[in-house]
C-alpha cells in the first residue's frame, strides 16, 4: 500500500507545487512506484508534468470524485492517469475542482470522498504525493483523512508562517478524532535566501513557536529563478537543472525525508521484536 504524503499550506505560493512537483519526480527517479495527485484547481502541478492546456482534460481529479460522490464506476485507472516519462503518474486537475467545495455539501461522509477513490489506486504505487490547494475547507479535510503524512513548505518571511498554527489545529483535530495515523513529516523553509537576517529570523521564529510539536527539516530549499523558469518548460527544477542549487537542495531534501522514513521504520521493528 502506498504511503499518502500531503504537501499542504493555506498560505499560497509558498512552494507546494514545487515540492510535491519535485519530490514525486525524485522517488521516481529512485526507483518508487510515485503518483502525483494535483488536488488544486489552478493545475499547477498537471502543467509541470506537460500538461498544455488543463480545460481540455476529459478526466480530473474532480471528474472522478464526482464519480464517487454518484456512486457511480470508475474508469480503468490506465486510461487516465497521464504517465511521465520520469515514471511519475501524474492525475491531473483543472478549474472545475473549484466546485468541489460545494458539491461536497449535502453527500453524507463527505471527509472520506478522497480516500474512497484512493482506496482504489493505492496498490498500484508506493507514494502518492497530493499538491494541495491553498484553502482550508472541506477539500482539505478530505485531504488530511486520507494522507499518512504533510509536509509544510514555508517562505522564509514572517506573513508565510502566519497559517502555520492554524494547519496545526486543523491536524490535532483530525488525528485525535478521525485518522489516528497521520502525522507532520515536517516544517520545510523554501525560497529561502541564506544568511540574510530575515532568514534567521523567520527560522527562529519557526524554532520557537512549533519546536516540539512539529518538526523542521534541516534542508531549506534556497530562492532560485530557474525554478520558476523550468516551469515555462514543464520541468521541475531536478530536470531542468540538476546542479542547481536549488535542485540539490530538495534532492537533500528528499535525503533526508527517506532517512527519517526508514529510521521510523527501523524503531517500529525494534519496537514489535
Ligand atoms: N525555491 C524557489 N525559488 C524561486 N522561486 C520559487 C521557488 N519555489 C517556488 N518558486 C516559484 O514561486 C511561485 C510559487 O511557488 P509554488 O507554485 O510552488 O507555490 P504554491 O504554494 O504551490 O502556490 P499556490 O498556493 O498558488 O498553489 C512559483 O512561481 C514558483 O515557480
Ligand atoms: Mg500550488
Amino acid at each position: 500500500m502506498a504511503k499518502i504524503i500531503a504537501v499542504m499550506n493555506e498560505k499560497g505560493g509558498v512552494g507546494k507545487s514545487a515540492t510535491a512537483t519535485t519530490l514525486a519526480y525524485l522517488l521516481a527517479k529512485r526507483g518508487k512506484r510515485t503518483c502525483l495527485i494535483d488536488f488544486d484547481g489552478q493545475g499547477h502541478s498537471s502543467i509541470i508534468y506537460g500538461v498544455k492546456n488543463t480545460n481540455r482534460l476529459e478526466v480530473t481529479i474532480n471528474t472522478l470524485l464526482r464519480r464517487v460522490i454518484e456512486d457511480e464506476q470508475l474508469p480503468e485507472p490506465d486510461s487516465y492517469i497521464l504517465k511521465h516519462e520520469s515514471g511519475v503518474e501524474v492525475i491531473p486537475s483543472n478549474s472545475q475542482l473549484f466546485t468541489l467545495e460545494r458539491n461536497l455539501c449535502n453527500v453524507d461522509f463527505r471527509e472520506r470522498i478522497l480516500t474512497q477513490y484512493v482506496d482504489t489506486i493505492q496498490d498500484r504505487y508506493q507514494y502518492i504525493i497530493i499538491d494541495c490547494m491553498p484553502q482550508m475547507g472541506t477539500p482539505m479535510i478530505n485531504v488530511m483523512m486520507c494522507a499518512d503524512s504533510i509536509i509544510v513548505p514555508t517562505q522564509a518571511e514572517l506573513l508565510s508562517t502566519q497559517g502555520l498554527a492554524e494547519l496545526l489545529k486543523h491536524y490535532q483535530v483530525i488525528r485525535r478524532n478521525s485518522n489516528h495515523r497521520l502525522r507532520i513529516e515536517g516544517i520545510l523553509i523554501t525560497m529561502d535566501s541564506p544568511n540574510t537576517i530575515v532568514s534567521a529570523q523567520v527560522r527562529g521564529l519557526i524554532e520557537q513557536g512549533f519546536a516540539g510539536a512539529v518538526p523542521i527539516f534541516q534542508t531549506h530549499i534556497p530562492r532560485s529563478i530557474k525554478v520558476a523558469e523550468a516551469v515555462l518548460y514543464h520541468k521541475t527544477i531536478c530536470e531542468y537543472m540538476p546542479n542547481n542549487p536549488a535542485a540539490v537542495a530538495y534532492e537533500k531534501f528528499a535525503d533526508e525525508l527517506l532517512g527519517a522514513e526508514a529510521a521510523a521504520d527501523g524503531e517500529g521493528v525494534r519496537a514489535v521484536g
